[in-house]
């Protein structure tokens, strides 16, 4: 790709394939991959876990929403996956139309379980219930999902092929 490319954003639930359909995009399409997790446990030395752990969940979002800020002004030329939980506080959903292309992964509640039933690394996931978890989080989040995109794709059911010509098909 030549020149500048406004960043293409992806959201949606844990486990609903941001990570792997993002870099299979940005591959395809010769561009920087993002990640924000990994931006922030590179930036803190820690992992998302350990981040929970020590400092809280309010403290990650705050990270979350500091480093948004720094890719709207900066508007790399990237595909940008995000943690599961950005779209929920309402300046994020801001900073994030205003970053770009936001594309909603959206998956089914049972895919996501079964992606993500042995995961040890989801702190939001973690002890009793977490199918239970999973569907109350989704139902909480769909509305702030639907509302910060600019797209949606389901990707229950689809190989990354299919869902990355969708993409395309889109952009
Ligand atoms: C979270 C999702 C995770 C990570 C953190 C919180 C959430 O990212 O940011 O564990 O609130 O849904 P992934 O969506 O990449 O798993």
């Amino acid at each position: 790709m030549e020149g500048a490319m406004e960043p293409i954003i992806f959201i949606g639930f844990m486990g609903a394939g941001k990570t792997s359909v993002g870099k299979a995009l940005a591959l395809a399409l010769n561009v920087e991959f993002l990640d924000t997790d990994e931006m922030i446990e590179q930036q803190t030395g820690q992992t998302i876990s350990k981040l929970f752990a020590s400092l809280g969940e309010e403290s990650f979002r705050k990270k979350e929403t500091a480093l948004l800020r720094e890719l709207v002004n900066n508007k790399p030329s990237a595909i940008i996956s995000t943690g599961g939980g950005m779209p929920v506080c309402k300046e994020n959903r801001t900073l994030l139309r205003a970053l770009g292309t936001v594309i909603y992964l959206k998956a089914s509640a049972e895919d996501i379980w079964g992606r993500l039933k042995d995961d040890t690394t989801r702190p939001l996931l973690a002890g009793a219930n977490p199918k239970e978890k999973i569907n109350t989080i989704l139902n909480e989040r769909e509305a702030f999902y639907q509302e910060t995109a600019d797209d949606i794709i389901c990707t229950s059911g689809k190989e990354i092929k299919q869902i990355i010509s969708e993409i395309r098909r889109i952009l």
